[in-house]
């Protein structure tokens, strides 16, 4: 396989800070969607980020100046300021760094992620081409959903601008790697934090590929019934929080925690900080699929090297095996949507 092994995210992560003293450590990161469940708490977390000088709050909602005014008065160093409204929009992007996106509809029980596309895509088109005019260089994280197939679009929207660079355009999937480690940390007895997995593939049912096999520690489960419970809880987790709301939306305090840790490790790498990895969903030929979510490592200009997915087992070949149609189903659509 062309695949690289993995190196285990938590355990890099806490590993050597290598600064080199010329790196920039100011940057403009904008949250496009700032005032909805998860803009609001990830916004809040950015804020407290200190390599974060100016945090440039969009949306379409009326609070956005005021969300904006409210984290103004936190004594943090970066600046905030809103905007609200399309007409505000290329004075948010302008000279962004970081552009996180958790701009669109969330799901409501009975729905699938692939149900918010018709919605959804063209926020993600729109927001693109403002960031391909206006911050050509920034780096894209997108939250919205269905993510295998936004990054798609945003990826073509760049393209037909001429400024598609496939290291800067990245879909978060954060989340499912926070979960796999809480839950595994539930089932092993350990602070979910030591625990380091990476969930491969993309972002939604069975994309979602959790390679237990690979976790460190190794998870306790021996039976082969029970890791395939615990990998179906992993791929069904959005939907467990969907029900559990009853109506009242999808994840979004979990989901400013994961968006907040990779756009924290995404300026890290920015910052010339060493071995910065985190799963993301990217452009990718490991797989048929044209965009995989595994481990990458971040750097100056974004992912500076895909680390592949190592070993999978038996268990592991069959999920992805299931996930390729799928994905390429989803990105077939994200990229028809944009050459239509
Ligand atoms: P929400 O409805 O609470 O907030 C969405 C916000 O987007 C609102 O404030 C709305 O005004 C704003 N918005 C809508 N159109 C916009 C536009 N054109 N420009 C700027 N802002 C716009 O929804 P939420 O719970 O925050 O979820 C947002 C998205 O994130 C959904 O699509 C959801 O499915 C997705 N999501 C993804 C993950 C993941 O793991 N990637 C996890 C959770 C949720
Ligand atoms: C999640 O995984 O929580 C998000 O993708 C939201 C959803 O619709 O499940």
């Amino acid at each position: 396989s062309r695949a690289l092994k993995p190196i285990a995210a938590v355990a890099v992560q806490n590993g050597a800070k290598n600064f080199s003293t010329t790196s920039q450590k100011n940057f403009k990161v904008v949250v496009a969607g700032a005032s909805g469940g998860i803009g609001q708490p990830l916004s809040l977390l950015l804020k407290q980020n200190a390599l974060v000088t100016h945090l440039a709050l969009y949306d379409l909602a009326p609070v956005t100046p005021g969300v904006a005014v409210d984290l103004s008065h936190m004594d943090t160093p970066a600046k905030v300021t809103g905007h609200k409204g399309p007409e505000q929009l290329a004075d948010a992007i302008k000279g962004a760094d970081l552009v996180v996106i958790p701009a669109g509809v969330p799901r409501k029980p009975g729905m699938t992620r692939d149900d918010l596309f018709n919605t959804n895509a063209s926020i993600v088109r729109d927001l693109a081409s403002v960031v391909a005019k206006e911050a050509p260089k920034a780096i894209m994280a997108i939250i919205t959903n269905p993510v295998n197939s936004m990054v798609p679009i945003a990826s073509e929207v760049l393209k037909n601008a001429g400024v598609y660079d496939p290291n800067r355009v990245l879909g978060v999937t954060t989340l499912d790697v926070v979960r796999a480690c809480s839950f595994i940390g539930e089932i092993n007895g350990v602070d979910p934090r030591t625990v380091s997995i990476p969930v491969i593939g993309g972002h939604s049912g069975v994309t979602i590929i959790p390679l237990l096999s690979q976790a460190k520690p190794a998870v306790k489960l021996t039976n082969q019934a029970d890791i395939k419970k615990l990998t179906e809880r992993i791929q069904e987790a959005g939907t467990e929080v969907v029900k559990a709301k009853a109506g009242g939306g999808s994840a979004t305090l979990s989901m400013a925690y994961a968006g907040a840790r990779l756009a924290g490790s995404v300026l890290r790498g920015l910052a010339g900080e060493a071995n910065v990895v985190e799963c993301a969903y990217i452009k990718s030929d490991l797989t048929e699929a044209g965009y995989f979510a595994n481990p990458v490592l971040f750097g100056k200009n974004g992912v500076a090297k895909n680390l592949g997915y190592g070993e999978l087992n038996k268990f592991e070949q069959e999920l992805l095996k299931a996930a390729i149609p799928e994905l390429l189903k989803n990105i077939e659509t994200g990229v028809k949507f944009v050459k239509k």
